[in-house]
Formats: C-alpha cells, structure tokens, sequence
C-alpha cells in the first residue's frame, strides 16, 4: 500500500506555528483576552486556514502526516468519514485532551473509551435531551432565561450600553439556574472554582494537577445536584439511572464549561444580527437558532476536532497507523474561500434549508460524538437574542466592522465587542 503524503520538517513547524499555536494560546479551555486580542490584530485565524489551502494545493487530499504524531485531514468527505467512525477506529481520548481535561473532570465522556464512554454518552443524551429542538424543560428554562436578560436589559438601557463584562455576568446567572436552579444563581464560590481549574487546564501537561481543588469542586457540585431543584438539569439527573461507571459530576463538570462558548456565541451572534438587520426578528426562534448556528460556524468555538487512531485505517492514498493524532481543524472547512461561496459572509440560511449538511460544516462535531448538548445551546441562547431584540436596538461601537458588504473577519474578540443600547 502507498505512503501518505508527510510534510517537510520546515513544514511541520509552521504547521504547529500557524494552525495549532493560535487557538492553543487564546486557549483551549478558557479563553485569554490578551491572547484573543493578539489573534484578531494578527489576523491569525485567517492564517490558519490560508496555510492549510497550501498543504492541501501542494499534496493533495490526504491525510497528511505531521512529524511523527499527527496527521491533518484535508478532504471534506474524510471529515465525514473520522466524525461517522466514532469512537472505532477514531477515539475521542487523545493524550493532549486527556492532558487538559484530566485536571477538573478525568471521568468526563471525551475523554473515555469503550463500555464507559459508551455510560456516559448515554447519561448526557438524556439529561441534555440530544437530538429534540426544545427540551423538556423548555417552559421553566426559558423563563429563567427571559428574567435574568431582563434585568441585563435594563441595565443596559440605564448605561446605553452592553459590554462582555455585563454579558457574561448575566449568562453564567443563566447557566447555574439551568443547571442546579435558583439554589446556584448566585453561587460566585462554584464560577471561581471552575475558573480556577480551567486556568490550570489551559497549560494541560505544563501545569501540576491539583487534585484536592478538584474534590472539592467534584464534591459541590454532587451536593448542588442532591438538591435536584424542580425545573433545572440536576432535576432530570436525579431521575436518570446511573452507576459507578457513569461518574455524574465529571460529567456535570463538563456542562460549565461547555456552556461558555455558548454563551459567547450568543453574544458574537448579537453582534451579527446589529449589522445585518434583516435576520434581526425577535418573534422567528427558528430564525434566531439559524443564526446562532451560524455564528459558531463563522467563529467556531471548538476549532480543533481531535482523534487518536485505534487501529491502522486504510485510505484512497495509504494507510495510517494506529496510535495517531488526527486533526480536524474546522476553520478550513468552515471558511475554505475556495470552496464554499459563503465562506465569509453571514449566511444563517444554510442552516434553515439543510444545505449546511452538504458542505461539512461541523461547529458542535458530527456523528456519534456529535456535541449532546447542542439543541440546548441553541434554545437558551436563541430565547435570549428574542428578549434583547424585543427589548432594544443595538449598535456596535467597539472597533469591530461586521460589515455585510466586505469578507468577514476570521476572528471576532468577544471580550471587547460593545454595543450601544437604543429603545
Ligand atoms: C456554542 C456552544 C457549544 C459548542 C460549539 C460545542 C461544540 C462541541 C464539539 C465540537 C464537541 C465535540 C468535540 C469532538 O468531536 O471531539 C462537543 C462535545 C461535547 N459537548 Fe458541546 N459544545 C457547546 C456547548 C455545550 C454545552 C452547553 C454542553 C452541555 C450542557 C455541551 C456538552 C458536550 C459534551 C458532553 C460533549 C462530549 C460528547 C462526546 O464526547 O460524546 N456542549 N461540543
């Protein structure tokens, strides 16, 4: 059988410079404004993905193998085949997400295999409600999330103006009610903990694992879930049945954090909506969840997929041995100006018409690994943009052009995009 195409020594440097060092410095885990900042002015995002057209130009469709450990996947229809083959041959435990996860929840789904994973999975599809558009909680949920954009509403409208600081303040209110209730609305002690050991995540390998921080983390949240508050998540766990193997608060633990980049997203897609008005109706939730889906494809969250290889895989141009690292960098797909006559414009369409289906377009994964608990984000997060719109009208005056005119940029810093507030 042939040997995959390998990059140059010379190459696989740049490689790891300018497509896995951007989103490994803004970080992985939890984002570093610095960091962020740096990637929009060097337009970094942007790079990424030009380096790979290149690859891809020079050796064609690949996967191509990266130094002695990796290997890239080029080819929209091997993005389907990697994502389909989930967790065989192409598992979810890598050592670089072990690394990094293993610091606050080292039983967590992603980073498991075989029978537990299998546990966990289950677990999550059922108390996220996987594959329905509204959950069962949707009637308690979306009042919850109505309150609190309320009251971010109207401190807006006192101070005209909305800033990140505001609206993460608001959303991660949103997020312990969605998932313990009122009794962790304002519980400032569990954001602080998680913080704290995603900032040692964010370093993986480089950081010492502080393991009684963990407990105690582990433990508040198992008591927060004992409380199994009527219309929240921990409500539907205490129902759900479980075993050892299924280890509830890894998995829990990984929901506050995965609700970041939700609402992130919700904020980007905020900024959006100000400058393309036209989507910008607060009564089509369809609409607004389009858009929202959108969003994180222009600006995806996750933009690394990674997977080791169980097994030697065969390929059209060779054969990949077991114990590799696939990369799917999801910018390339999602922004390949080559390909797709969208790559760069808002284009909350696609998602409405299921033409997204058809060019591989992969924010929250795909295939058995598919992200669980993403028919949730898009609920929350599109009841919120509903009440903000209903509520006011906004005007970016940060220095970010979103303009529906010209290429959009690759990489939008959500930590210094600010709007102006008008009735
Ligand atoms: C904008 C928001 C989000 C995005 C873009 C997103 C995206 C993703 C992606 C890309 C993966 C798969 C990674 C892979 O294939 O290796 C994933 C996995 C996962 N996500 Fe999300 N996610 C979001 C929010 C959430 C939230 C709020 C939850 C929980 C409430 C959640 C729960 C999970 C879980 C449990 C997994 C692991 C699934 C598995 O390995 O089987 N995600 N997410």
């Amino acid at each position: 059988m042939a040997q995959l195409p390998r990059t140059t020594r010379v190459e696989s440097l740049a490689f790891v410079r300018r497509v896995l060092l951007p989103p490994v410095a803004k970080g992985v885990i939890i984002r570093r404004p610095h960091a962020v900042r740096a990637a929009q002015r060097l337009d970094l995002d942007r790079r990424g993905v030009r380096y790979l057209e290149r690859l891809r130009d020079r050796y064609g469709p690949g996967p191509l193998l990266v130094g002695g450990r990796y290997a890239v996947i080029l080819d929209p229809a091997h993005v389907r085949r990697v994502l389909a083959e989930t967790p065989e041959p192409f598992g979810t435990e890598t050592p670089e997400k072990r690394a990094a996860l293993a610091h606050f929840e080292p039983r967590n789904v992603l980073i498991s295999h075989g029978p537990e994973r299998a546990e966990r999975r289950r677990f999550h599809e059922q108390a996220l409600d996987t594959g329905h558009h509204e959950p069962r909680l949707a009637g308690s949920l979306a009042g919850r999330v109505r309150e609190e954009t309320a009251r971010l509403l109207a401190h807006a409208h006192e101070t005209r103006a909305l800033t990140w600081t505001e609206f993460a303040r608001a959303w991660s209110r949103i997020v312990r009610l969605t998932i313990f209730g009122e009794v962790a609305r304002d519980d400032e002690h569990l954001s602080a903990l998680t913080t704290r050991l995603r900032h040692h995540a964010n370093w993986a390998f480089l950081h010492r694992q502080r393991k009684a921080l963990r407990a105690e983390f582990l433990q508040h949240i198992d008591a927060l879930l004992g409380r199994a508050e009527a219309g929240s998540l921990a409500a539907v766990v205490a129902t759900i049945p479980r075993s050892e193997a299924t280890a509830v608060a890894d998995q829990v633990a990984q929901w506050l954090f995965a609700f970041d980049p939700a609402g992130i997203t919700t904020y980007r897609t905020l900024a959006l909506l100000s400058s393309h008005t036209t989507y910008a109706r607060a009564d089509d939730r369809d609409l607004l969840r389009a858009c929202m889906h959108d969003a994180v494809r222009l600006y995806p969250t996750t933009p690394l997929l990674l997977r080791a290889t169980t097994a030697e895989t065969a390929w059209e141009h060779g054969t990949l041995p077991a114990k590799k690292t696939l990369i799917v960098f999801t910018p390339f797909f999602h922004r390949d100006a080559e390909r797709l006559p969208f790559a760069d414009r808002f284009a909350p369409e696609l998602w409405q018409s299921g033409e997204a289906d058809r060019w591989t377009l992969v924010p929250f994964s795909g295939g058995p690994a598919v992200c669980p608990g993403r028919e949730l984000v898009l609920f929350l997060g599109s009841e919120m943009l509903s009440t903000l719109l209903a509520g006011a009208s906004f005007r970016i005056t940060s220095s970010q052009t979103l303009d529906p005119a010209r290429p959009l940029p690759a990489t939008l810093d959500h930590f210094r995009l600010q709007f102006a507030v008008e009735s």
